[in-house]
């Protein structure tokens, strides 16, 4: 195990073990924490740094990485601080780890929080891949995010993110001038087979 507790998150950290790939970024669901991407990072970015922390907000004991007031409903002003939050994080892990911006990988909450940030803190990614995402904001802050690449994979019969409301993440993120692709695979809102093969095409077009 080798969980750390430096910094202000706790988190994981992976060294890359091939150079010149992006670091990759991996952001958990509710009620994972920095051990659950690990492998599938591993196994879509193979050879890239991996940086993973643990979600700070506890709800029924549950990590995650900003509060919600109920399923689907989130507390925005929790949402912006802990967004803060995680980039200024990420750059003081840049710094302790020498590592150029990170591409998100994301799953549901953790996709929702880099979401967030792609739209407050561009600065902070170099593009992100967003399973399950759906639009953290309802009236999202304007940001630049010409040439960011963005990949969304949606369940088509996901019970907690219909399609149309897929579509509305997508389509802020384009419209703030993202390079989106949203891809629609079989399935619910949990991770698939089809969603690894997709993840791994994506990040080997970026290496
Ligand atoms: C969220 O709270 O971010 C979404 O409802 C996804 C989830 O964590 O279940």
């Amino acid at each position: 195990m080798n969980t750390t507790t430096e910094l202000s998150f706790i988190h994981r950290f992976e060294p890359a073990g091939l150079p010149g790939l992006p670091p990759v970024l991996l952001l958990h669901g509710t009620g994972a924490d920095e051990n659950d991407l690990i492998g599938l990072g591993r196994a879509v970015a193979p050879g890239a740094a991996l940086l993973s922390p643990r979600g700070k907000v506890l709800e029924n004991g549950m990590p995650r990485f900003f509060r919600r007031l109920a399923e689907g409903r989130f507390d925005e002003a929790d949402l912006r601080r802990r967004t803060e939050e995680l980039a200024d994080f990420i750059g003081a892990a840049r710094e302790a780890y020498g590592l150029a911006a990170p591409i998100a990988l994301g799953f549901s909450n953790g996709a929702n929080i880099a979401a967030a940030m792609l739209l407050m803190r561009p600065e902070v990614l170099a593009g992100a891949a967003l399973i399950r995402a759906m639009p953290p904001f309802a009236d999202p802050p304007e940001a630049d995010l010409a040439d960011k690449p963005v990949l969304i994979l949606s369940g088509s019969a996901d019970p907690l993110v219909p399609l149309p409301v897929a579509e509305r993440v997508a389509a802020q993120l384009a419209d703030a001038g993202a390079g989106v692709e949203h891809k629609r695979v079989p399935g619910g809102h949990g991770l698939t087979q089809i969603d690894v093969a997709q993840l791994g095409a994506w990040f080997k077009a970026r290496g």
